[in-house]
């Protein structure tokens, strides 16, 4: 065994995870682009300033959480812990607020956050998301959702679980934040000393602790759903209208925060009751103001984003193997060229096809076809025989074009 491994939280993906995977990909590509979002790539590495001035410079995600480090040039950069900011980033880049409204954007790859490894969190994470930008219609914000639901009903999670609420416009945010601080304050010795810690700058935070002091004094505190604007409830109110004709079971949690600061009105989040502590499989809501607050027009936007590898666990399918239809034995060395050119003809007529490649007995070969699953054998030797695997019924043909013709 070599001493040499993969970084702590970092994992291989092996040809069966592989193929669960790309199952995966085909599936959100299709599912997403029939709903006209097309695919978007950004780079793995953003400014720093990116996600300090996006993401919010009081939460996890940046304050612990980013692998950051100075360029050869001494600029600061960031290995992206996520993938609204550099959307929102190339939205405005790309001056894509001039296209017709909204713009709808998916994409799939990979995200750093470091954070404490266990059974669904790594260090390096796969990302499936969607963003919609320049429209604040509700029906945006329910259509997402319920791709959210439909992509994981596709790749069968089982255990799937909806929480929804709206947390308002900022200044909702920022009257119900003073509201909450001071009912906190006056019971500040219940408290964590993490949640005291961050009272002054966010104390919204709290409703994220497990600590019980914390959790007992939220019990009577305010809540945020019943301080909204008329305006942003009857957004609400519209979308969870759309949610329920498109028949998604959700429940309303007025104590939902999302772990970024850029949310306004419409959150959402999806568990799986089928994993352990890491539950959640995925997450989002609307950000209003984050293009402007990256130096865009005023636009409005939502998207969510979803964990790759949670969604494949939630799964938990059988392992996905690739049997070849068709494989090559080798009975005598001399066959091996024809045996070589046999596979690629097959494979150019759509055929899986594989040959003896590490100079196996016949006996040996066989094996290894059985093993991979092989539906049919083509035995070269001093004729051509063909088997099949599943009622070992064997049978000679004269030329190898004679056997291309019947297995392709
Ligand atoms: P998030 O809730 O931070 O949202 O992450 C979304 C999902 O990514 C999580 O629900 C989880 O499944 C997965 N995830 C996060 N961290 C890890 C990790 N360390 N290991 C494995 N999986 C992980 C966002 O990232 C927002 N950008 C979503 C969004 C898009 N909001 C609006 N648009």
């Amino acid at each position: 065994m070599s001493d040499v491994q993969a970084p702590r939280g970092t994992f291989d993906v092996l040809p069966d995870d592989g193929r669960a995977r790309l199952r995966l990909l085909h599936l959100a590509e299709e599912t997403l682009g029939r709903a006209g979002y097309g695919p978007v790539e950004t780079p793995v590495f953003e400014a720093t300033d990116l996600f300090e001035r996006g993401v919010g410079d009081t939460t996890d995600v940046v304050e612990k959480e980013m692998f950051t480090f100075d360029d050869q040039g001494g600029r600061s950069l960031t290995l992206r812990p996520e993938g609204t900011a550099p959307v929102c980033r190339a939205y405005v880049e790309h001056g894509m607020h001039k296209a017709p409204q909204p713009v709808k954007l998916w994409y799939w790859g990979p995200f750093f956050r470091y954070e404490a490894p266990q059974a669904g969190r790594y260090r390096q994470f796969t990302q499936v998301g969607l963003e919609a930008l320049g429209s604040d219609d509700p029906s945006l914000d329910a259509e997402s959702i319920l791709l959210l639901d439909d992509l994981l009903d596709g790749a069968g999670a089982r255990g799937v679980r909806f929480r929804v609420s709206s947390l308002g416009t900022a200044e909702t945010r920022r009257a119900y934040s003073d509201e909450l601080r001071e009912y906190l304050r006056a019971r500040e010795d219940q408290l964590s000393d993490d949640v005291r810690g961050r009272l002054d700058r966010n104390p919204l935070r709290a409703f994220d602790s497990d600590h019980p002091g914390t959790r007992a004094a939220l019990e009577g505190a305010p809540q945020l759903l019943d301080r909204l604007a008329p305006e942003d409830s009857e957004h609400f109110g519209e979308v969870r209208r759309l949610l329920d004709d498109g028949g998604l079971e959700y429940e309303v949690d007025g104590t939902l925060v999302r772990g970024l600061d850029y949310y306004t009105r419409t959150v959402f989040e999806v568990e799986s009751t089928e994993l352990g502590a890491q539950s959640a499989l995925g997450g989002g809501g609307r950000y209003d103001g984050l293009v402007e607050l990256l130096g865009g027009p005023r636009t409005p936007a939502v998207g969510w984003a979803a964990g790759v590898e949670r969604i494949l666990l939630a799964a938990a399918g059988e392992a996905e193997t690739a049997a070849p239809d068709v494989y090559i034995v080798v009975a005598d060395g001399a066959a091996a060229p024809a045996a070589f050119i046999l596979a690629r003809d097959l494979r150019s007529r759509g055929v899986a096809a594989d040959h003896e490649q590490a100079g196996r007995s016949l006996k040996g070969q066989l094996k290894h076809a059985d093993r991979l699953g092989a539906a049919r054998v083509v035995i070269l030797g001093e004729g051509i025989e063909i088997k099949d695997m599943g009622t070992g019924e064997q049978h000679a043909v004269a030329t190898l074009a004679d056997a291309l013709a019947e297995l392709a």
